[in-house]
């Protein structure tokens, strides 16, 4: 496994393996790497000759009050895990390495983003789609896996692909859960045993909606005061619990089974977490 701090020479490695023929996958993560990003490291291997996993907490995607210097980081880990899963190179640049002190240059997406996170969070898009943007363009992958876990995250990648004419496939790869149904997520660290036994009302949220479709329930607003009714009896307090279109993210009063997902973002304390489920 190759390991690359320097976005030229990851760039002159993807270009000479592209050159020979290689179907080239990219993983972004942020590191922290846990079941649900294997998933996707193996989701790339199945479909590409080669995959490339990068590992960077992105600092431009974080608010001022975020979590950015907390986050979890795990380097050595994240290697181990990179080699175990079989990925061909694995990209560690810092902060300094993927940003001119002087950069001036964002990638906007101007209508998916400013919904549900990205009203909560007015910036977190911006600074997704500007390092995504990057690193489609030094590894230039053919393929890249991003996890159902950030739903409009793919959705709003999936745009900016087609907007900007990057000639990548997008594969949306399932959500990993816990055995009791919590969604891997790096954040998870941040749960104590308590919030981490009253998270489980987002699984359990989730799960009762997809009962109630499945039973025939169609009316939006219902499932999302169900939503909101479950977690916040848990203490967890939703930013949102939206159905929405599954393609465009915008709001819906009738589900409509198949092309509906249902979104949650909750707080409790100083503590966030999202889920959602496909309807
Ligand atoms: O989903 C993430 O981990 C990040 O938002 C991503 C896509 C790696 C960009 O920093």
């Amino acid at each position: 496994m190759d390991i690359f701090t320097s976005p030229d020479e990851l760039h002159a490695w993807c270009a000479a393996q592209k050159h020979l023929g290689r179907v080239i996958g990219l993983v972004p993560t942020m590191g922290s790497l846990h079941e649900g990003h294997l998933s996707l490291i193996r989701l790339a291997k199945e479909n590409c000759d080669l995959v490339v996993v990068s590992i960077f907490v992105n600092p431009t995607q974080f608010a001022p009050n975020e979590d950015y210097d907390a986050y979890p980081r795990q380097e050595q880990t994240d290697l181990a895990l990179c080699q175990g899963e079989g990925a061909d190179a694995v990209y560690l640049p810092r902060p300094a390495d993927m940003y001119a002190d002087d950069a001036s240059v964002w990638v906007t997406e101007t209508q998916l983003s400013r919904t549900l996170e990205g009203a909560e969070r007015p910036t977190h898009f911006r600074g997704v789609c500007t390092v995504v943007a990057k690193l489609f363009n030094i590894v230039q992958p053919d393929v890249a896996v991003f996890g159902q876990k950030d739903f409009q995250q793919v959705a709003v990648i999936r745009r900016m692909v087609r907007d900007l004419n990057f000639p990548i496939r997008i594969i949306r790869a399932p959500i990993v859960r816990d055995p009791d149904g919590l969604a891997k997520s790096s954040r998870n660290a941040y749960l104590d045993p308590d919030a981490r036994a009253a998270a489980l009302s987002l699984s359990q949220a989730l799960r009762d909606a997809q009962a109630a479709v499945a039973a025939g329930e169609r009316d939006a607003a219902r499932v999302e005061a169900a939503a909101r009714a479950t977690t916040t009896a848990a203490g967890w307090l939703p930013d949102y619990a939206k159905v929405i279109d599954a393609e465009t993210l915008m709001p819906i009063q009738t589900i409509l089974p198949g092309a509906s997902a249902l979104l949650l973002a909750c707080r409790r304390g100083g503590l966030r977490l999202i889920d959602n489920t496909l309807l």
